[in-house]
């Protein structure tokens, strides 16, 4: 595949273990921002949560963005809210695909997983040396392609249009889409940041459910009201107790 990269360079690789890893070993390197690295296939993919992210090849996009935004560690949810937002963005450039965002950084349509984003960071003191945001969107599996374990809760834009996208259209919009907006959070401070957090909510399916939240052993049940400045997740518990939600899963009840 050969993708022109606005701001940025592409490499591809035929099969690599984690696209994430793979960038990381380079930004360690010193490769700039805008640096995308993508995979045909992964044969070790990872999700958030130390969870597996099957990776066959051929049909799906895998890939990392290299992002080197001047900011502080405590902005490092933020920038993983905005790259769910501007991937759900680009997204719904594609016809049918109305994706929607579940806390923290999933990319739903028609309520099943089409995709995944899995944001790690290496820090400065108190500030961000680089964050690599690895992003999977499932673009031409079919049922039978996903593991039996996920087959009732995962979607791929081919499940949903009945036709085969191309993907690297699919890349382009969503990688350029990540690097201008980690550009728009470092240049507009807190006024880029809650202009961002307000397109979350638009395009969340989270807001208004009940849920289950949190790490586990730490979970709050209760129906999600709001993110709060930061980003977190604002549960009110059925006793009117409003309790931040930092990290963790979410489960829809
Ligand atoms: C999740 O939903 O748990 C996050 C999934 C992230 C998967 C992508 S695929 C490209 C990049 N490389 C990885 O090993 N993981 C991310």
């Amino acid at each position: 595949m050969k993708v022109d990269i606005d701001g940025g360079r592409f490499i591809w690789l035929r099969s690599t273990e984690s696209t994430n890893d793979h960038a990381i070993a380079l930004a360690k390197d010193g490769a700039p921002g805008g640096t995308v690295v993508a995979a045909d296939a992964q044969t070790a993919g990872r999700g958030r949560l130390g969870r597996e992210w099957v990776s066959p090849g051929g049909l799906n996009l895998y890939f990392s963005i290299i992002l080197r935004p001047e900011l502080a560690a405590r902005d490092i949810p933020l920038i993983t809210l905005m790259c769910a937002v501007e991937a759900a963005g680009a997204l719904r450039n594609v016809p049918g695909a109305q994706v929607k965002l579940k806390w923290p950084n999933d990319l739903l349509l028609e309520g099943k997983k089409l995709g995944g984003i899995l944001v790690e960071s290496l820090l400065r003191g108190s500030a961000v040396e680089f964050v690599v945001a690895g992003i999977g969107i499932n673009v031409n599996s079919r049922e039978e392609d996903f593991p039996s374990e996920v087959r009732e809760i995962a979607t791929s834009l081919f499940i949903a249009a009945n036709r085969k996208h191309p993907r690297a259209p699919i890349l382009k919009s969503v990688a350029e889409s990540v690097i201008k907006g980690a550009e728009a959070l470092e240049q507009d401070g807190p006024d880029g940041a809650s202009e961002m957090l307000s397109i979350w909510k638009i395009m969340s399916a989270t807001l208004g459910r009940r849920v289950r939240a949190g790490d586990p052993g730490h979970e709050h049940e209760g129906e999600a009201v709001d993110l709060d400045e930061n980003g977190m997740l604002l549960v009110r518990k059925d006793s009117g107790e409003v309790v931040k939600i930092i990290s963790g899963d979410v489960v829809f009840l």
